[in-house]
C-alpha cells in the first residue's frame, strides 16, 4: 500500500491559511488534535473551533482525541467528515463503548501508544481497529524531538500485524521528518506537523516524505 501522509496543524497560529494551502496539495489526511487540558497539559480544538476551520478544507479528517473522556463528545466530532478517531490506551472510559460508539457512525478506529506504553498493551484490540498510533514523542505539542525507539516499535508492531494476517494499518506521530521517516519503512501512515508547516513547498514535503520509504529500499537494493 502507499504510504499516506497526515498534516497536523496543531503547531500553527493561522490555522485557516494553512487549510488552504494544505487543499492545493494532495496529502490524503488532516490530523486534528483535540486535547482536553487534563490528559495533556493544553487544550485546543473545541468542536465548534474546528466547525468554524474545517469549512476551509475538503479533506477527511484523522480526529486524535487527547482526552480523558471521549464519549461524551464524539457524537459532536462524528458530524465532521472524518475518516479517524483515535483514542489513547489509558482515558476514563471504557474503550468498548467507546469502540461501539464510532462503529454506530461508521468511523474508523484507532488506538494510540505513548511513548511509554508497551506494544503488548494494544495486541488484545489489534482485531477490533483500524490502526494504531505509535507516538514518536510525548503527546501534547508540535515541535518536538522525536523518540528513536519508536522505529523498532513499529517494526515490532508490524511482524505481529502480518504474523496474524491483520489490515490493522500503522501510523507514527510526533517528531516526523524526512530522516527519521526513511526508518520508519513500515509506517502505513505518517502524522506530520511541523516539517510540513515550516517548510515553503508543502506538496514537495509530503511527497518527499511519502517516497522516503521507498528510497530507502530502493538504496538498500543498489548496495547489495
Ligand atoms: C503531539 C500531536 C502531534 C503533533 C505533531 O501531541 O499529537 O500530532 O502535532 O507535530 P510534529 O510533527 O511537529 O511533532
Ligand atoms: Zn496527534
Amino acid at each position: 500500500m502507499k504510504r499516506k501522509i497526515s498534516a497536523s496543524f496543531l503547531g500553527s497560529k493561522k490555522v485557516a491559511k494553512v487549510l488552504v494551502r494544505l487543499n492545493l496539495t494532495d496529502v490524503d489526511y488532516i490530523h486534528v488534535d483535540v486535547m482536553d487540558g487534563k490528559y495533556v497539559k493544553y487544550k485546543t480544538m473545541p468542536y465548534t473551533e474546528l466547525c468554524d476551520i474545517t469549512y476551509y478544507t475538503r479533506k477527511r479528517l484523522d480526529i486524535h482525541f487527547m482526552v480523558r473522556k471521549p464519549l461524551k463528545i464524539i457524537d459532536d466530532y462524528a458530524t465532521l467528515n472524518v475518516e479517524y478517531m483515535t483514542f489513547h490506551l489509558d482515558i476514563k472510559n471504557n474503550l468498548e463503548d467507546v469502540f461501539k460508539k464510532c462503529h454506530e457512525y461508521g468511523i474508523k478506529i484507532g488506538l494510540a501508544l505513548n511513548p511509554k506504553d508497551e506494544i503488548e498493551e494494544v495486541l488484545p484490540y489489534l482485531d477490533k481497529i483500524n490502526l494504531v498510533l505509535v507516538m514518536g514523542v510525548e503527546p501534547g505539542k508540535s515541535g518536538q524531538e522525536f523518540i528513536p525507539e519508536t522505529i523498532q516499535k513499529v517494526e515490532e508492531l508490524k511482524k505481529e500485524i502480518k504474523k496474524r494476517n491483520l489490515k490493522t494499518l500503522i501510523s507514527v506521530d510526533g517528531g516526523v521528518n524526512l530522516e527519521n521517516s526513511k526508518d520508519l519503512k513500515e509506517a502505513d501512515i505518517l502524522v506530520s506537523g511541523s516539517t510540513i508547516l515550516n517548510s515553503d513547498d508543502y506538496q514537495n514535503t509530503i511527497t518527499e516524505l511519502r517516497n522516503s520509504k521507498l528510497e530507502k529500499n530502493s538504496k538498500k537494493e543498489k548496495n547489495t
